[in-house]
């Protein structure tokens, strides 16, 4: 569910404001996200756990660590933090988002498959709960930074379940042949090294096999892989006090498959882990923010091709929403204000000057004309975290909604501030 419906005069809102509003104050194109949805999505998830038992550390509730690169806006992060959120990170930038929104190091998870010697020293000392290590030569780095710190790392181990899952092979990461983690026997093995390490505290082991995952069929495949890895490591006398099982929990793409609900997935959980002793943390991303999200866009023309075809141009463009390019992904896109007549056929478009720079082919909507609004649903996430100024185009301004009121979040840059981030070489 989520925040954005047509209100009394027939136009799209976000909230209590009218997206009309929003596109006059700030210009289009701009991200508009609401507190209401985030919040909701976050408390949803949290309490489908918790109500299965499913505990964190010391009997709180679990940690649930928001996937920073699925939004990395400070005031997103900081509204999910307000109702106890962690974080997961894969860079120092984004620890320092999160920290900037005033996550404490203990609710902040460090992933990711190259983490560099200096990155690894700014996570200890901003005291992050735990490194997830990916390789080997990863883990003998993170001890080594932590032995030159004077500290030890809190480790937990990566393993790659072998589970094919995900809406795309690009965002896929369980399958053997991805670069993500290390096998279950490697696992044990590092697990045991750690233990003898001086610089290294291992204290769990994490999964995370894709994104948009709709079926519940691959994670329980996977999760039942991991809780048989906590029982092996039990058994050698290894202490495992946590276990990650990462994010990836689809949503709801308007055509695609209707996702499991969060009740049903806190309850595969439950069932899978039979009472297993552990601290529980997550590290979703997408079903938080995807939905809470949508990507605002005016019609500049409408471009008539002789042979029929209708090209709809936005002033939005794959520098602003990558993902239909990236990954044919689909947006469903809603007129601000849908007119009451039948449907035409569209070629969406953006201004670049490429061919990939196409949001939807053939796609029906209410007739459109210059100057209309249009709204990319479920934009939430993965979308302004992944804009950039391809073409020399602006970088995409981002709003926070809440009730009736709302904020700038990311200003639209001038050309000015554009410029001023190059600089001269000397002999030029
Ligand atoms: N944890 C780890 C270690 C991850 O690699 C990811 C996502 C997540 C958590 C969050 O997954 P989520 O709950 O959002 O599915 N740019 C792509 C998605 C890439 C996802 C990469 N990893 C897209 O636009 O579809």
């Amino acid at each position: 569910m989520n925040h954005f419906d047509l209100g009394p005069d027939g136009e799209l809102a976000c909230e209590g404001v009218p997206l009309r509003r929003i596109a006059e104050a700030v210009g289009t194109p701009v991200y508009v996200y609401s507190s209401a949805t985030l919040e909701r999505h976050y408390t949803v998830l949290r309490d489908a756990l918790v109500a299965e038992g499913l505990r964190g550390e010391h009997g709180a509730d679990p940690l649930i660590a928001f996937a920073v690169k699925a939004n990395s806006n400070v005031a997103v992060l900081k509204t999910l933090a307000r109702l106890g959120a962690g974080a997961d990170t894969v860079s120092e930038g984004e620890i320092r988002r999160a920290l900037a929104a005033g996550i404490p190091g203990e609710r902040i998870v460090f992933s990711g498959v190259g983490k560099t010697a200096g990155e690894i020293a700014f996570a200890l000392k901003a005291g992050v709960s735990e490194i997830n290590v990916e390789s080997e030569p990863e883990m003998h780095l993170a001890s080594q930074v932590a032995q030159s710190l004077g500290t030890r790392a809190t480790i937990a181990i990566r393993v790659n379940p072998d589970v094919s899952a995900g809406g795309h092979a690009k965002i896929s990461t369980g399958k053997s042949d991805n670069k993500f983690g290390v096998s279950f026997s490697e696992a044990e093995r590092l697990y045991a090294q750690a233990a003898n390490n001086a610089g290294l505290r291992p204290v769990g082991v994490t999964c995370h096999i894709g994104s948009q995952i709709t079926e519940l069929a691959p994670l329980e495949a996977a999760f039942v892989k991991m809780r048989g890895l906590v029982g092996r490591l039990r058994a050698e006398g290894l202490s495992v006090e946590r276990l990650d099982l990462g994010g990836g929990l689809g949503v709801p793409y308007f055509n695609q498959p209707t996702p499991a609900s969060p009740a049903d997935y806190a309850r595969m959980i439950a069932k899978t882990m039979d009472g297993l002793d552990v601290a529980y943390s997550f590290e979703p991303g997408r079903m938080i923010a995807a939905n809470a999200g949508v990507l605002l866009s005016t019609v500049q023309h409408i471009h008539e091709r002789p042979e029929g075809r209708k090209f709809a141009v936005l002033d939005a463009a794959m520098n602003d929403l990558i993902r239909p390019a990236m990954y044919d992904a689909y947006h469903d896109i809603r007129p601000v204000k849908p007119r009451d007549a039948s449907a035409v056929t569209y070629d969406v478009v953006g201004p670049i000057c490429e061919t990939g720079d196409t949001f939807t082919r053939d796609r029906d909507l209410p007739p459109l004309q210059a100057g209309d609004l249009v709204a990319f649903m479920s934009a939430g996430a993965y979308g302004a975290v992944m804009s950039s100024e391809y073409n020399s185009r602006l970088l995409v301004p981002e709003v926070l909604v809440k009730g009736d009121q709302f904020a700038v979040v990311r200003p639209r840059p001038t050309y000015e501030d554009m410029l001023a981030k190059e600089a001269d070489a000397p002999w030029l």
